[in-house]
């Protein structure tokens, strides 16, 4: 024990010189370190952003129909009219639309649809889009054909809005991969009788990306 304890002595002012040495190197680690961590936090906080951001809300606002016909041969001929509202929650994501497909459906079974223009939605955007779809002698089943017969009988049809869109995130500089997104809007009831909106029941839309 006796032995080894004079040499540190003799070198402690080596050792105290060293730390000083030392010091930077370490220090310059521990920066490092701390700047990896801030980088890696902050890809990952973008990354989150970029790809997970919250649902797009999309909701129908209006509905009516014109010019509708069902055939004796079951064949559909209408005139669809949808004002969809799409809300981008988001505060600092931006939302690319590349394409969008709206199609109309009776009990699962489309009878119109109509791709929209590219688009931009930038944070917090609400944007009204106002469409017509048209069904120009559209075959329907049978059931299908009848049920649509029973319900303008009554004068309110209920119908479907299906969105598919692809669609990209900005934030910053960084663009995520465009994605496929898809809404169900849905029972989505509109009166026959009447061009009039009066009463009509905003449908908020399902939504999935
Ligand atoms: C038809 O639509 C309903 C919702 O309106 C859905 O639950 C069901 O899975 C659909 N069926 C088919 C075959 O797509
Ligand atoms: C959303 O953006 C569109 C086009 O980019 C614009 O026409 C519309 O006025 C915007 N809506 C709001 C509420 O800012």
């Amino acid at each position: 024990m006796a032995p080894p304890n004079p040499p540190p002595r003799r070198t402690q002012p080596h050792h105290q010189a060293l730390p000083a040495r030392g010091l930077n190197p370490v220090l310059c680690i521990i920066v490092a370190l701390i700047l990896l961590g801030l980088l890696v936090g902050l890809a990952i906080l973008i990354t989150y952003l970029t790809l997970r951001p919250k649902r797009l809300v999309y909701t129908v606002e209006a509905a009516s129909v014109q010019d509708f016909a069902i055939a004796k041969d079951d064949h559909i001929s209408a005139k669809f009219n949808y004002v969809i509202k799409s809300y981008n929650p988001e505060k600092h994501v931006s939302v690319k639309y590349h394409s969008m497909r709206i199609s109309t459906a009776h009990h699962n079974q489309s009878v119109a649809h109509k791709e929209i223009p590219a688009f931009k939605q930038h944070p917090k955007n609400d944007t009204r889009i106002e469409t017509q779809l048209v069904s120009h002698n559209v075959a329907l089943s049978k059931f299908n054909a009848k049920d649509l017969r029973d319900e303008t009988t009554k004068g309110v049809i209920e119908m479907e809005v299906y969105i598919t869109a692809r669609v990209s995130y900005k934030t910053w500089i960084l663009r995520s991969r465009r994605r496929t997104l898809k809404a169900v809007c849905t029972p989505v009831m509109i009166d026959v009788k009447s061009n009039s909106l009066n009463g009509f029941q905003r449908v908020l839309c399902r939504t999935r990306l």
